[in-house]
């Protein structure tokens, strides 16, 4: 991950932790990062999808947040996706340790 999206996620661990309903929007949809379809955009300033973070990972071999970072700049704006991003590909990780 590269220090920017870091600090920032950082920084929303920080604001959670002390203020949650500040950070919970409860209108936004819920998102369960395991069952995401392919087409859903992760990073919307990168247009990077759920699908794409998962062929980084299953197919092309990145073993890492950073490395997918690296390939893709996903997170790296404006630090919305980062949590979301982070999960996915938590997971997705996850699954490929398993298969292997
Ligand atoms: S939505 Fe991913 S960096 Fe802005």
């Amino acid at each position: 991950m590269n220090s920017d999206a870091s600090a920032k996620l950082e920084a929303l661990r920080a604001t959670l932790a002390a203020q949650p309903a500040v950070v919970v929007d409860e209108a936004a949809p819920v998102v369960d990062a395991a069952t995401l379809p392919d087409d859903h955009i992760v990073c919307h300033c990168t247009n990077v999808s759920a699908g794409e973070l998962r062929m980084l990972i299953h197919e092309a071999g990145c073993s890492s947040l950073d490395e997918i970072q690296r390939a893709t700049r996903a997170g790296g704006s404006c630090g919305k996706c980062v949590g979301l991003l982070t999960e996915v590909v938590d997971i997705e990780l996850g699954r490929a340790c398993a298969r292997r």
